[in-house]
């Protein structure tokens, strides 16, 4: 399983990039608007060029003809962009128009296996349903992941959408995420952070160390 960063932050996308393990980015209009009034196509392009793999961005318009308008803009502005489109009708007309134009589609907001189908169907490179918003309501949000994943499987030849598990909230949605089969997890940078952490790790390091120095002094190998 591939791991996306969820978040707009450059600091925090730097520092993922950086520890090799984050390949790909993904945004929306809120993780956008946490980091203040910015010059939105220079933010984008800034990800752009720190990121190795793709960065999802969100088009705004409701309707078919406005997104496409938006995804073709904002696909200009580097190479790696995926443009985001939400699962209603208007987006899948968008995502079927886009597809043929060899733009990329992470079509998002995702609730349903149907949703992901007709995704799959509309030509889509990513559908991303929200595990954490699923939950939140008192639904398995995993199980939507898995069944997505186990539908398309049924389609080898015919569908190529990645899935994303998305709105991931702790560590153990991205264990779920990789025991699903999801292809990418997209995650919080403070869950990439939560992914590491082992107490029994930090204690064991501690006590090498205490070990080491009881016999060897400050003496380095
Ligand atoms: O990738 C989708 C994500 O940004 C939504 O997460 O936590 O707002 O449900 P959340």
């Amino acid at each position: 399983m591939r791991l996306f960063l969820d978040t707009a932050n450059i600091e925090h996308i730097r520092h993922g990039v950086s520890l090799g393990v984050i390949t790909g980015v993904t945004t929306n209009p809120s993780l956008i608007s946490k980091e203040g009034k910015v010059d939105y196509k220079r933010h984008v392009q800034e990800i752009c060029s720190l990121v190795p793999g793709p960065v999802s961005t969100e088009v705004l318009s409701q309707e078919a003809s406005g997104m496409v308008a938006e995804a073709r803009e904002v696909a200009s502005w580097a190479t790696n962009v995926v443009v985001k489109i939400p699962a209603s009708l208007q987006g899948i007309e968008a995502t079927w128009r886009l597809s043929r134009e060899k733009i990329k589609v992470n079509f998002t907001l995702c609730f349903s296996i149907n949703q992901a189908l007709l995704a799959a169907a509309a030509g889509a490179a990513f559908v991303s349903p929200f595990v954490g918003r699923l939950d939140d309501i008192g639904e398995d949000g995993m199980a939507l992941v898995r069944e997505i994943v186990e539908v398309y499987k049924n389609y080898p030849d015919a569908i190529k959408t990645e899935v994303i598990a998305a709105s991931i909230r702790h560590p153990q949605h991205c264990i779920e995420a990789a025991r699903a089969s999801a292809h990418i997890a997209t995650i919080p940078y403070q869950v990439l952070l939560q992914m590491i952490q082992h107490p029994l790790t930090d204690i064991g390091i501690r006590r090498f160390l205490q070990d080491w120095r009881q016999v060897m002094g400050e003496d380095k190998m």
